[in-house]
């Protein structure tokens, strides 16, 4: 039998498993995660294919789901690596080389975020020896423009902010204030993947953005991330960064794709010492292996679906209970923003009769799986606690409506395999909750 023969022999089993034992895994009402893994034989034989193949690091898959990513968001450059944390610390790693001279990010330079945060769009300024500086976010969960001014100093090199939730921050007004003042824009699109600002897919509005592929995320590689970009200098110094620091952008198993291999000249260096081995950054190895990119290509053909199922869910949850709104308040969206949902939030009005962890703790025992807007204001967290203020981070306006998130706000899923009758469930609950309190 010929490869290709096996292969399908292998394929059509691999199908055979998936229809037997995952295909018939119905939605339940004993568990509604907020998200999860959605998948079918596709994702499946891509895995199976690439183990066949067994080339493991980076290969085929990677490159194809790279143009894929390039394609859906049209930029010029995707860079694969392990998760969006590893996409955060190479995206703002890439931004201190000396070769991008006087903007390079320094120690004690200044990176303007907002305090209702993932971590690890924080972290990576603290790693690099930078210095964030917090402002609040307004009523979108976005950071609130009108602070910037504030935060602004003369070590300010970078505002690093996400589309929270799936939702567009105010890009123009950010982008007009880093341009003012020449300052890099590093979009965290990691909760955002298929959202728009004004017609251009969020990703691709900034110098750099990144991407994570974990399973409650858009899309998913299982572990997995990407940095993205338009500029090629920030390509090469992403792909430096990501693997080894090194000098050569050869991908990997070819070798001289420079054509200058040997042929090169450093101080202190061997005369024409192997391009390979030179180190031009203090680097990492965060790439991704090529069996994670195989589940990513046939993900990516879902992303639209995926994504349009997650606006229709987050409708139909806000169309089931807008008639609260003495009880909750609903984010806003920023205008030109068109959200791609990573989730449902509701935030508790302050004078009502029960706290936000009676909900939740109602919805949980019903198996509805709730969420917090991540580290809420982050500068409360047992991380802050042995870090120096003014120092080591600053404070630069009110953090209240960052408090208000964390005190009264939550989320549950938009998950794009939400069954009708798990979304009735969901809302029947939240509805018999508050006839406890007599609404
Ligand atoms: C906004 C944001 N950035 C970064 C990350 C980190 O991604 P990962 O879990 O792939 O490291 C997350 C994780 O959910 C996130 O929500």
């Amino acid at each position: 039998m010929s490869r290709n023969e096996i292969k399908n022999q292998i394929f059509d089993l691999v199908e055979k498993y998936y229809m037997e034992f995952h295909h018939q895994e119905t939605p339940s009402l004993d568990r509604i995660p907020y998200a999860g893994r959605n998948f079918d034989q596709k994702e499946m034989i891509n895995l199976i294919d690439s183990a066949l193949d067994f080339w493991l690091t980076e290969g085929k898959y990677c490159k194809a789901l790279e143009d894929r990513i390039q394609g859906f968001l049209g930029v010029k450059f995707c860079h694969l690596v392990n998760s969006g944390s590893s996409a955060n610390l190479i995206a703002l790693s890439a931004l201190t080389s000396p070769t991008l001279e006087e903007r390079r990010i320094q120690k004690a330079d200044e990176v303007i975020v907002v305090a209702a945060s993932f971590p690890t769009t924080i972290n990576p300024i603290l790693q690099i020896g930078a210095v964030p500086v917090f402002v609040d976010i307004d009523d979108s969960l976005n950071l609130d423009s009108s602070y910037l001014s504030q935060a602004l100093s003369p070590k300010t090199k970078a505002v690093m902010i996400a589309h929270t939730l799936g939702s567009p921050f105010n890009f123009n007004s950010i982008k007009e204030f880093c341009e003012l003042h020449n300052l890099w824009l590093i979009e965290d699109n990691c909760d955002a993947f298929g959202a728009k600002y004004d017609g251009k897919m969020t990703g691709s509005l900034g110098d750099i953005s990144t991407l994570s592929f974990y399973p409650s995320h858009h899309i998913t590689t299982g572990e997995g991330g990407a940095v993205i970009t338009d500029s090629p200098k920030l390509s090469k110094l992403i792909l430096s960064f990501r693997d080894w620091g090194r000098d050569c952008w050869c991908p990997p198993g070819k070798d001289n794709t420079c054509g200058k291999r040997f042929s090169q000249s450093f101080t202190k260096l061997p005369d024409n010492y192997d391009h390979k081995y030179i180190y031009s950054h203090i680097g990492y190895n965060l790439k991704m292996t090529d069996m994670q990119a195989s589940i990513g290509v046939a993900q990516i053909e879902k992303l639209k679906s995926f994504v349009e199922k997650r606006i229709e869910n987050w409708f139909f949850f806000h169309e089931s209970l807008k008639e609260f709104n003495n009880v909750f308040l609903f984010p806003k969206t920023n205008e030109l923003a068109e959200p791609s949902w990573f989730g449902f939030y509701l935030e508790l009005k302050k004078d009502i009769p029960f706290r936000k962890k009676d909900l939740i703790e109602f919805l949980e025992k019903n198996n509805i799986q709730t969420r917090q807007l991540f580290s809420g204001n982050i500068t409360r967290q047992p991380m802050f606690d042995n870090l120096e203020l003014e120092k080591e981070y600053r404070i630069a306006s009110p953090l209240k409506r960052s408090d208000q998130a964390m005190d009264l706000g939550f989320w549950f899923g938009v998950n794009p395999s939400f069954s009708e009758s798990q979304k009735v469930f969901i809302i029947s609950k939240i509805k018999e909750f508050l006839s406890l309190y007599g609404y």
